[in-house]
């Protein structure tokens, strides 16, 4: 391969690129692992190139008001909670990544995407390199009746695959998996680092000249990285996250990164025997199965994007058997479960140095907001204390290392979803409180200053 100018070399492992090749790659100390990429500069640029250069080159940069907007058309994939984390649904032209563990259910989740689009009378082309045609049958009879115009191809070249779609023009293309395609130029393995880089420059420019939606699978490795470092989040439009546990039927879909919509917004689905189904209202979802007048248990909210999601925390504390007390957190920072027990030792007189304490987020869910301090709080001590927390009662607030309860943003929202579930009380930040224009009626609201005024409203309890 002749070598032009703007050729880059990078390392098959990590992705460290330099402009020579090395024998030992200062990124990851791999020996022999350099690359060459094909037409460098082409493949360096290739992300902008796509969008941006189209027209010749008399082209001047422009102000704002000179540019033309094109209209954006969004087209619902016909599940609201996608359509949400898409932020109000796909967009022409763009590339969506969809990483996950394996067997997660971002084929089952492609697929039944596929499948609303065809029905909606879009040509969808489903590029499967790592179940034959037979399994992918197998998979779509479980999830019911297809209709519409919706083509599958059995396929890892990329080359073909290229050909395939500009000579059927679908509107949609789903690439699973990103690690099984490759392209005979690049040189190396399927899967390696090298492949997977110059397998999403061809998708990505396919996108953009023939205006079409392609989602692509990744894997994720051990670390939580999509296979094939950092730079594939970088170069599609969107990223979402498929997560849940192995044995919990849930999923999560989250977005990462999105060009076309904000972040931090997630959609619930549950994966049932027929595929995956919607979880309109999450936080009651994740408040199912939380026990009645037990202690330990409190009912916490956190934001999810634009969203407030209810869940419970449940606590136990109990004595040490051994001489260090242990401690755990499951579904949320083990640091800050330290933090807040200390700070209920020394702020609150709660004698806990010789308990194990462990905390737990029910359901599954992972979550490190600051608004959950209070909720944990509250969890251990009601456990210590064996008081049981108002069972109607929904806490959120930030802790702070002196004991005092801080502000959380968006405390009316959180109130409002606790009524609508049927709570009838509320404990938040004083401040909070105070700052709250209107009080939202049909819901008590107890507001504290510091932990030793939260713990206070265990007490009337123990008597009921
Ligand atoms: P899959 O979509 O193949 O996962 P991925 O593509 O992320 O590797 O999901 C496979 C799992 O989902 C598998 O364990 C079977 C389960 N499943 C159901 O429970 N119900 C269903 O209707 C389908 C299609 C799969
Ligand atoms: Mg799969």
């Amino acid at each position: 391969m002749a070598r032009s100018k703007g050729t880059v070399f990078f390392c098959t492992e990590c992705g460290y690129e330099s402009s020579k090749w090395m024998g030992q790659c200062p990124g990851c100390r791999a020996w022999n692992t350099f690359a060459e990429a094909p037409s460098g500069k082409g493949t360096k640029t290739a992300g902008a190139a796509g969008i941006v250069r189209k027209s010749g080159r008399d082209e001047k940069p422009k102000r704002l008001a000179e540019i033309e907007t094109a209209k954006e058309t969004r087209v619902s994939t016909q599940m609201t909670e996608l359509d949400r984390v898409l932020g109000g649904g796909l967009v022409a032209g763009s590339l969506i990544l969809v990483g996950g563990d394996p067997g997660i259910g971002k084929s089952t989740l492609l697929l039944q995407v596929c499948r609303n689009l065809a029905e909606k009378g879009h040509k969808v082309l489903y590029i499967s390199g790592e179940e034959s045609l037979g399994q992918i049958r197998l998979r779509a009879d479980r999830l019911g009746q297809f209709s519409g115009e919706l083509l599958f191809f059995c396929e890892t070249d990329l080359d073909m695959i290229a050909g395939v779609i500009e000579e059927e023009q679908p509107e949609a293309v789903v690439i699973d998996s990103i690690q099984t395609m490759y392209r005979e130029e690049a040189g190396a393995a399927p899967g390696s680092v090298g492949q997977v880089r110059e397998s999403t420059h061809v998708l990505m420019r396919l996108a953009k000249e023939n205006n079409i939606t392609i989602f692509i699978v990744g894997h994720v490795t051990k670390e939580g990285t999509v296979a094939g470092p950092k730079m594939l989040e970088h170069m599609v439009d969107t990223v979402l996250y498929f997560e849940g546990e192995k044995n919990a039927s849930y999923r999560i879909l989250r977005s990462v990164k999105n060009r076309f919509g904000s972040t931090n917004e997630i959609g619930v689905f549950e994966m049932e025997h027929d595929g995956l189904h919607q979880v309109l209202n999450p936080s009651e979802y994740m408040l199912s199965g939380k026990p009645e007048g037990a202690s330990g248990s409190v009912t916490a909210c956190i934001m999810e994007g634009t969203r407030p999601v209810l869940l419970e925390i449940q606590a136990l504390v109990c004595r040490t058997n051994f001489g260090l007390p242990r401690r755990t957190a499951a579904g949320t920072d083990y640091n800050r479960v330290n933090l807040l027990i200390a700070v209920l030792e020394k702020r609150a007189g709660l004698r806990l140095s010789d308990c194990d304490a462990y905390v737990n987020i029910a359901g599954g869910l992972k979550v490190s907001e600051p608004s959950l301090d209070l909720g944990i709080v509250m969890a251990l001590a009601s456990s210590q204390r064996d008081v049981p927390v108002d069972d109607r009662m929904m806490i959120f607030g930030e802790v702070g290392l002196s004991g005092e309860v801080r502000a959380v943003s968006m405390a009316e929202k959180r109130i409002r979803e606790a009524g609508k579930l049927g709570f009838t009380s509320c404990m938040l930040p004083r401040v909070c409180l105070d700052r709250m224009r209107e009080r939202p009626d049909g819901i008590r609201l107890i507001g504290v200053r510091n932990v030793r005024e939260a713990i206070q409203c265990l007490q009337p309890l123990s008597g009921a």
